[in-house]
């Protein structure tokens, strides 16, 4: 059984697995020193955060090679003092990278997502996920080899839950048509700087560039389905452009950012935060900082509902309308 959380909890999936609404994510630990990796964790788990999430394909450090972050994290568990039970663990897998991190091919074949686990492991230190994401839709992807590496997995009692990543609609009800186990998730960049996902409901039969589908309506289908979206980059703009926290671009964003901060007697990161979690998808953030006080900082977040008005301020401020 996990101790008693301190964060408020979200439910994956249609299921009874409830999971801290704000989750550690793993990408930036590859180059850190096992002495920081673990501070970071233990920072995550006195915040109150029992999810860890990573992806076979995090951190590449010189020496240790690509997956360093999750060899990273495996020391860093063991150093921590931390058990098993403490953290719900995912990773996630099916892109290929090169030295210069450009990303080669996806590839969701059978062999390499069985491989991919044995891997993650291997590499962490610990005999099961509790979830494992298709990182990306690989178009070559054939959904029945996907079903018999998922079964397979769960029969050797490597992989507890499934889900996917960066999936639209359309590839999720594919792929869900083919696999015995239910997609609980579906991880996809959404913040107060990316908000694709919520413009283009706002501007409905408008010509505007914000009435753009990007994801084929990906929230209102995983709240139809049940399925939890997990937000990643949570503070950053573009796709890993930096934060908009104390960014001189994101003025006005910040001024409103502080005033409430002011309010709530929290940090900019924990209304960033708040922000995410007051959509009624119930989201779960990932956090990407390995800082310890800012984990802390972002951690706070959970716990503040922003009231409507404020909701909407915010969104103003990083440069959106309403029709
Ligand atoms: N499924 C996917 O395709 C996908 C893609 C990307 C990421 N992810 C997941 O999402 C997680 C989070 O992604 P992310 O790391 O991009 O998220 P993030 O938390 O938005 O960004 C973290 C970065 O922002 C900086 N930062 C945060 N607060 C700050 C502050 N107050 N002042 C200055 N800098 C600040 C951090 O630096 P400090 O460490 O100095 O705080 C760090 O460099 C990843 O670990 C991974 O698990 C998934």
């Amino acid at each position: 059984m996990f101790k008693e959380q301190k964060m408020k909890t979200v439910r994956i999936g249609n299921t009874n697995w409830q999971a801290s609404n704000v989750a550690l994510g793993i990408m930036r630990m590859g180059t850190l020193t096992v002495s920081q990796a673990t501070d970071a964790l233990l920072a995550a788990h006195d915040a109150g955060i029992n999810f860890i999430d990573s992806a076979d394909i995090y951190g590449n450090d010189p020496q240790l090679g690509r997956g360093s972050s999750e060899i990273h994290f495996g020391q860093a568990f063991k150093q921590s003092g931390l058990s098993r039970d403490d953290f719900y663990i995912q990773s996630k897998a099916g892109l290929f990278a090169d030295n210069n991190n450009q990303i080669t091919r996806y590839d969701s074949s059978k062999d390499h997502l069985l491989a991919a686990v044995d891997g993650i492991l291997q590499r962490m230190g610990v005999d099961y996920l509790d979830s494992f994401l298709i990182h990306r839709p690989d178009p070559l992807m054939d959904p029945a080899e996907i079903a018999a590496a998922f079964d397979q997995l769960v029969a050797a009692g490597k992989v507890r839950h499934f889900g996917v990543s960066n999936f639209n609609p359309q590839q999720i009800a594919l792929l869900q048509s083919a696999v015995n186990q239910r997609l609980l998730v579906d991880q996809v960049q959404f913040g107060i700087a990316h908000t694709g996902m919520i413009d283009f409901g706002l501007h409905t039969n408008m010509t505007d560039e914000r009435s753009i589908n990007h994801d084929g309506g990906l929230i209102e289908y995983a709240r139809r389905k049940e399925m939890t979206i997990q937000t990643w980059s949570p503070f950053q703009y573009g796709t890993f452009a930096g934060t908009f926290i104390n960014n001189e671009k994101f003025a006005k964003l910040n001024d409103v950012l502080a005033t409430l901060t002011a309010k709530y007697r929290v940090s900019k990161n924990a209304i960033a935060v708040a922000w995410i979690l007051r959509h009624p998808a119930h989201m779960q953030v990932l956090l990407g900082t390995m800082t310890p006080a800012h984990i802390m900082d972002s951690a706070a977040g959970s716990d503040i509902t922003l009231t409507k008005q404020e909701w909407y301020d915010i969104y103003f401020a990083a440069g959106n309308d309403l029709p």
